[in-house]
């Protein structure tokens, strides 16, 4: 199963309690310790938490580089926790405006937890499906040129997965959850969310817990998925 998780909230989290919007982020970090890993517990295949939108680069500049640092941190505590559990980390979005240090933050978590046998932790970072969709197209231009062939559902999806630096396969999204009272995609998965189902909560994300998590997916069990067909039940 392959949950995908919008992040939503830490800012007014801060601000309902009179703090800096930079403590809603930290607070919200430690809910993604949390929310890792009670999903691996879950036994989720694919978790992928969208931690920064290429949007997000609008915000004030402090609140990006907080965002960046916060991101460089979580990586150096929680890459070997994830290791220790098995879980691979696989960073995925743009990597073109992302600093040095991070980058190789990056492909040193990426590496170090590359044999884990358990969830594939996917985080989205400078992160736009619509980019990633054009680019792909882009790319599909130029082979379709040099190669003289059509182009195939399935070579755009590996030309997608390319783009957005994915280390491994995933499926499709199963699950869709977004916190923080909030009913939109942000530019998030668009092409892997076709059929996924999506769960809304008013949560504020650095409330986030494994009961809440447990809550979206006893939500999904109850759903019926048909994906264009009649369904299990149908007479
Ligand atoms: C989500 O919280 C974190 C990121 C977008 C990086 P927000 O910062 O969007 O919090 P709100 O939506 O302003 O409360
Ligand atoms: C989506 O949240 C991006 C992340 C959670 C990283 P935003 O707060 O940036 O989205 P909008 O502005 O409400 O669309
Ligand atoms: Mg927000």
């Amino acid at each position: 199963m392959h949950v995908a998780i919008i992040m939503d909230g830490n800012g007014r989290w801060a601000t309902q309690r009179g703090l800096p919007r930079s403590s809603g982020h930290i607070e919200g970090a430690k809910a993604v310790r949390t929310a890792v890993e009670a999903a691996a517990r879950a036994d989720v295949k694919t978790l992928t938490l969208y931690a920064f939108s290429s949007a997000n680069w609008s915000r004030p500049a402090a609140e990006s580089a907080a965002l960046m640092h916060l991101f460089g941190q979580y990586l150096f505590t929680e890459t070997r926790r994830c290791v220790e559990q098995s879980i691979r980390i696989n960073v995925i979005g743009r990597r073109d405006r992302l600093s040095e240090n991070l980058l190789r933050s990056i492909e040193q978590s990426e590496r170090s937890s590359a044999a884990g046998s358990g969830m594939l932790l996917r985080i989205a970072v400078d992160y736009s499906s619509q980019h990633s969709i054009v680019e792909a197209a882009r790319r599909a231009g130029r082979d379709a040129e040099s190669a003289g062939t059509e182009l195939t559902g399935t070579e755009f999806q590996r030309l997608l997965l390319e783009v957005d630096h994915c280390t491994h396969p995933a499926s499709e999204v199963d699950l869709l959850i977004r916190t923080g009272n909030e009913r939109r995609l942000s530019d998030f998965l668009l092409w892997e969310s076709a059929f996924a189902e999506l769960h809304f909560s008013e949560c504020l994300w650095p409330d986030f817990d494994e009961q809440r998590l447990h809550c979206a997916l006893e939500d999904y069990d109850r759903r019926q998925r048909r994906f264009g067909g009649l369904g299990a039940n149908t007479l």
